[in-house]
């Protein structure tokens, strides 16, 4: 077992307070994944749960059983760092047993713990190196193994993947949430990069200036934001956001053009920040028209940047439409795919 559940966790260093009273549970199994800007207080939340910082206020419980005097080594918990630090002079079946070494664990236990974990991590061939005689994916793999040997209730993950390269981030991303599968332990993972968190994920726990915006499945955060933080944060590119008005059921714009049906439960006249993916506007469809600033093709797909009532608004399709810089685009949104917001406070109004 290892479900995880803080409650109120707050955090001050010094008269600044960096956690606002932080709830989250975390089921036995379940792979979370906080994710935030930069500052946002997601190392501090994981340090806490790691023992590795004292909690201003609150409580941390591994299967409900209190632990916020434990020291580190008593939690259950193994951590994996970005800089995950090998002993150079070690060689990977070394650099794996250490701890269990301090904690003196048999030797022949030891030897059969270190050679599962390396059978898993495919990095049995490779038991008798040197840290200087691997990549860098292998090296993170050995990081993992120095975890999975202690046999935790709950691993912690912090930005283990942001010294790799892209092409190896990405499959780093697929081994660890491989390894999540088979092994079926609690994760906590912290991240910046939100395609990490979309793509990782059981549940995201989205993170802003030492608070949770928002706690959901991804694809629930991407469908239905809580806010226009969570909005903008989610999803790349990045959700598109325009004022409107709402006016006999449309959402229409600061131009007086109509950019599609209002969501239901705004007020006659209730001004409102519409927001749009870039992938949910139809082309060739619709009474907005739209000229063109910007063409980038991916391959994959077009981005087309167009102005929208002085608003740069992005536009991808995978169809190969040829309009080029200057050209018009007669564009709709597609049903049900206008999200509102309140531009005071950010919060969602309706919309999908
Ligand atoms: N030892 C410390 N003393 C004082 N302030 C700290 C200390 N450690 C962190 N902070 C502050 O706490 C806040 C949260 O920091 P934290 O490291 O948790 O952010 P983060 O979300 O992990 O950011 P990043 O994505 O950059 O790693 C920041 O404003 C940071 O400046
Ligand atoms: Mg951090």
């Amino acid at each position: 077992m290892g479900s995880v559940t803080l409650r109120n966790i707050r955090k001050s260093y010094g008269p600044v307070e960096v956690l606002h009273g932080i709830d989250l549970d975390v089921a036995d199994g379940e792979f979370v994944v906080l994710v935030g800007p930069s500052g946002c207080g997601k190392s501090t939340l994981l340090r806490s749960l790691a023992g590795l910082e004292t909690i201003s206020a609150g409580d941390i419980s591994i299967d409900d059983k209190v632990i916020n005097g434990l020291e580190p080594k008593n939690r259950d918990i193994a951590m994996v760092f970005q800089n995950y630090a090998l002993y150079p002079h070690m060689k990977v079946r070394e650099n794996m047993a250490f701890s269990l070494k301090l904690n003196k664990v048999p030797k022949d236990e030891i030897e059969s713990k270190v050679a599962k974990a390396a059978e898993i991590l495919s990095l049995t061939a490779m038991l008798d190196r040197y840290p200087k005689q691997l990549s860098g994916g292998q090296r993170q793999r050995v990081a993992m193994g120095r975890a999975i040997v202690r046999d935790p209730k709950v691993f912690l993950f912090d930005e283990p993947l942001s010294n790799l390269d892209a092409k190896l981030r990405v499959q780093m991303r697929s081994e660890i949430k491989e390894l999540h599968q088979r092994l079926g332990t609690t994760i906590v993972y912290v991240t910046h990069d939100q395609i990490e968190a979309m793509t990782m994920a059981d549940k995201i726990v989205v993170m802003k200036d030492g608070h949770v915006e928002q706690i959901g499945a991804p694809l629930d955060l991407y469908d239905t934001p809580a806010n226009l933080f969570v909005a903008g944060f989610i999803g790349s590119p990045s959700m598109n956001f325009m004022s409107c008005t709402a006016q006999g059921g449309k959402a229409v714009l600061s131009n007086g053009q109509v950019l599609g049906a209002a969501p239901a439960g705004l007020g006659e006249g209730q001004a409102f920040t519409a927001g749009v993916r870039p992938e949910h506007f139809v082309i060739g469809s619709g009474a907005l028209d739209a000229p063109v600033t910007l063409v980038e093709p991916t391959g994959a797909e077009i981005q087309f940047t167009v102005d929208i009532a002085g608003d740069h608004v992005l536009i991808t399709t995978r169809d190969r439409v040829t309009a080029r810089l200057g050209d018009t685009l007669n564009l709709s949104v597609e049903p049900g795919k206008l999200h509102a917001f309140d531009p005071e406070t950010g919060a969602r109004l309706g919309g999908v």
